[in-house]
């Protein structure tokens, strides 16, 4: 059976870094209420020329070079992003131009946070229906554009960044030893719109808008939420907790990941965590903590990796593979 495998990762990060104590004199916070209340040291923040095309481009640039591969081996580019360049085209095609690729398809995929996981579910259909043979599923974001900086309770949360990967169709046999996605879940429910959402749209007020939160009530439904599309991954392969080695959640609060891995029985230590770093940078987070583990070693071939994400909509959902 056709199994859709990561054949290569690579992210893009803005060069302006914004410590806590930067955004002091901005608003009225502090490093040692962001720190205790999400786990947030810094993060990235786009500067005029660096946009959700750019990073996104140079992160796809940068997992084709680890896949040694060039554009004319890709068929499909799926992009992950709630800030795309323009309202049209998808900022999927503008990329696809940025990299000299002239043939296969480029759509944009909005899922918000959980982005990437629906993008990367998205493409291992397409390669598993014989639609595609490789894919770049890429997630960028420049939140940073969106946000209100007058607003404590959201600018101190976000950053800007990008990661992608090369997916690429793989034969398997079809057990749990195979390389590639064993499963994915993914879930929406538009009830919760009015708790994550952004005040702006074309068909509605012509302007972008701000990014909205109620981060308390966004909190009460995101370990559950997490939790549940998990498990069904866990029951649909019939691997447990115990024999995973790497959980990748989507960076948004260091107490949301915690409190998911201790429910569903993930040991500390298998835990990849750069919202300290990155801030939450929607789409991109789920790439760019991976992509971290994979340079610094951690993540290595044959490992079975579990990444999830939740977040406006609301979204959730998880994937489990084996690198
Ligand atoms: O990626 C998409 C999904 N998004 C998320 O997962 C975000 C989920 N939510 C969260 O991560 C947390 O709810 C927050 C980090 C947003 C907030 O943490 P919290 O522990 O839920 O704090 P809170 O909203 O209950 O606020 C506690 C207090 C409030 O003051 P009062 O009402 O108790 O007097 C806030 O006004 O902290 C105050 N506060 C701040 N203080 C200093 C809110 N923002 C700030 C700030 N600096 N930046």
């Amino acid at each position: 059976m056709i199994r859709s495998a990561i054949r290569g990762i690579g992210s893009a990060l803005p060069k302006k870094v914004v410590k806590n104590s930067d955004l002091e004199s901005i608003v009225e916070t502090s490093d040692e209420w962001i720190v205790q209340r999400t786990g947030i040291r810094q993060r990235h923040i786009a500067n005029r020329n660096e946009t959700t095309v750019s990073l996104g481009a140079e992160a796809a640039r940068k997992a084709l070079k680890a896949a040694a591969l060039n554009v004319d081996d890709i068929d499909l580019i799926v992009l992950a992003t709630s800030t795309p360049n323009h309202t049209f085209p998808a900022s999927a095609t503008e990329i696809q131009k940025a990299l000299g690729m002239t043939r296969g398809v480029a759509f944009d995929l909005q899922a918000v946070c959980s982005g990437f996981v629906f993008a990367l579910t998205t493409a291992d259909l397409y390669l598993r229906g014989g639609m595609a043979k490789r894919a770049l599923v890429i997630g960028s974001e420049t939140f940073s554009r969106i946000l209100d900086w007058k607003d404590r309770t959201t600018c101190v949360l976000f950053g800007d960044g990008a990661g992608a990967v090369v997916l690429e169709a793989i034969e398997g046999k079809g057990t749990n030893d195979d390389r590639g996605i064993l499963a994915a879940r993914l879930r929406s429910d538009g009830r919760h719109m009015d708790k994550l959402y952004v005040d702006g749209g074309a068909s509605t007020t012509q302007t972008v808008g701000h990014l909205r939160m109620e981060g308390r009530e966004v909190f009460k439904y995101a370990v559950g939420m997490i939790t549940d599309v998990v498990d069904d991954c866990f029951a649909a392969t019939g691997i447990s907790a115990e024999q995973l080695d790497w959980f990748v959640p989507h960076q948004a609060n260091k107490r949301i990941i915690d409190a998911s891995a201790r429910k569903l029985g993930i040991a500390e230590n298998k835990v990849v965590i750069t919202v300290g770093e990155h801030g939450n940078t929607s789409a991109a987070s789920v790439p760019l903590a991976l992509d971290q583990a994979v340079k610094d070693g951690r993540i290595k071939k044959g490992d079975l990796v579990m990444l999830e994400a939740m977040g406006g909509g609301f979204t959730w959902g998880a994937v489990l593979l084996r690198w």
